[in-house]
């Protein structure tokens, strides 16, 4: 089966066609072409819904072409096609995000379905960002998923554990109380005067920092839950920032560092602790978060140097597929496969785990 998939939940406008088959264990990439306007947000400190929306109604039909056009020159002899024959679904993000650039994608997708005739797949946009580790391009290469499995999801909007028992029955165990790890990165990016985003700024500064110097909260790591929170960082951030005039380099590295440890730790520990008790055989890393490789190291370290019953094995996607991008949304749809029509499909904001 063949998914043309499409993803404008936040500032990403992209679409991909992946390919699997009944009992494949994974999904592959034919297409996956993403327009950003990051830059467009980065100017303004942050994303400005309208100002995305409006974006993405620009670049949407072109991102499909480009998709579609690079999907068919992989199946057919050159000269490129448009033809949506080789595709026999269509998917889209219906929520959770932003209602303004959700529709761009769910009105598209309906226009698309309609015309074409064909069956649409309505997805969760965290499912997506869970599913890009059934893309083959997984970190982990060619090995498979085993369940039942533990997701965190770390993004911009979420910090969320899920168990996945197999594919269709997925369990919401814990989420954060108040911002989301990603939202954290970006916070405390802005008080130090970092550009948006604030999680990769983070990431190349804390190479430079001295993990010496000072000591940060890690919020609910010793409590007896598996929820997250991350606002008492960013104000003990903020008072950090309120001591001194003015900041030196070395300082905003050293503060980027114990920031991204404080995030890290709490964030490692309490997966594998969730992983241990629900018996988990694979961890599977998500969301923007993702792309950090300190992140991935350290659960790599820790899952290499202490003994869990099961000892689940690790997965994390792809750097470039952490971030918002249309294959996560075609494999996810075609895991979770299920149909509706066209005239019943609505873009959602507020979906979450049911
Ligand atoms: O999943 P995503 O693209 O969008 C949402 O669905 O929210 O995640 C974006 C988030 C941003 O908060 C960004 O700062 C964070 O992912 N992020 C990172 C890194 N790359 C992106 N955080 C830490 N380290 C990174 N390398
Ligand atoms: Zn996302």
């Amino acid at each position: 089966m063949r998914i043309l998939a499409i993803e404008t939940s936040c500032d990403e406008t992209s679409a991909a066609v992946v390919e699997g088959k009944p009992n494949d264990k994974q999904v592959s990439i034919l297409s996956n072409v993403i327009s950003t306007s990051l830059s467009l947000h980065a100017k303004t400190g942050g994303i400005i819904p309208e100002t995305a929306a409006r974006e993405q109604i620009k670049y949407i039909i072109p991102v499909i072409q480009q998709a579609l056009i690079n999907a068919n020159l992989k199946l057919y002899p050159k000269p490129y096609t448009l033809n949506p024959d080789s595709i026999d679904a269509l998917a889209v993000t219906i929520g959770p995000g932003l209602i303004g650039s959700l529709l761009v994608g769910v009105e598209t997708a309906k226009t698309l379905a309609m015309c074409w005739n064909k069956p649409i797949i309505p997805v969760n946009h965290l499912y997506g960002h869970i599913y890009a580790n059934f893309l083959t391009t997984n970190d982990q290469g060619p090995t498979t998923i085993q369940f039942p499995a533990l997701a965190l999801i770390a993004s911009g909007g979420h910090t969320d554990l899920v168990l996945i028992k197999d594919h269709k029955k997925i369990k919401w165990i814990a989420g954060t109380r108040d911002d989301a790890a990603g939202e954290a990165f970006d916070k405390i990016g802005r008080l130090l005067n970092l550009s948006y985003p604030g999680g990769p700024e983070i990431e190349k500064r804390a190479k430079a920092g001295n993990p010496k110097v000072l000591h940060l909260p890690r919020p609910l790591l010793y409590e007896d839950t598996f929820d997250f929170s991350f606002s008492g960082l960013k104000t003990a951030v903020l008072r950090e920032v309120q001591k001194h005039k003015e900041l030196s380099n070395q300082q905003i590295n050293d503060l980027c560092l114990e920031v991204q440890n404080s995030i890290i730790e709490v964030l490692v520990k309490k997966t594998l602790r969730a992983g241990e008790k629900y018996q988990v055989k694979s961890i599977l890393l998500s969301g923007g978060v993702a792309a950090n490789q300190a992140l991935r190291d350290q659960f790599k370290f820790e899952l290499n140097t202490k003994r869990y019953t099961l000892h689940p094995k690790f997965f994390a996607p792809a750097k470039n597929l952490c971030t918002d991008n249309a294959a996560m949304i075609g494999s996810a749809a075609f895991y979770n496969y299920k149909e509706v029509s066209w005239q019943t499909l609505t873009a959602n904001p507020e979906l979450y785990f049911s």
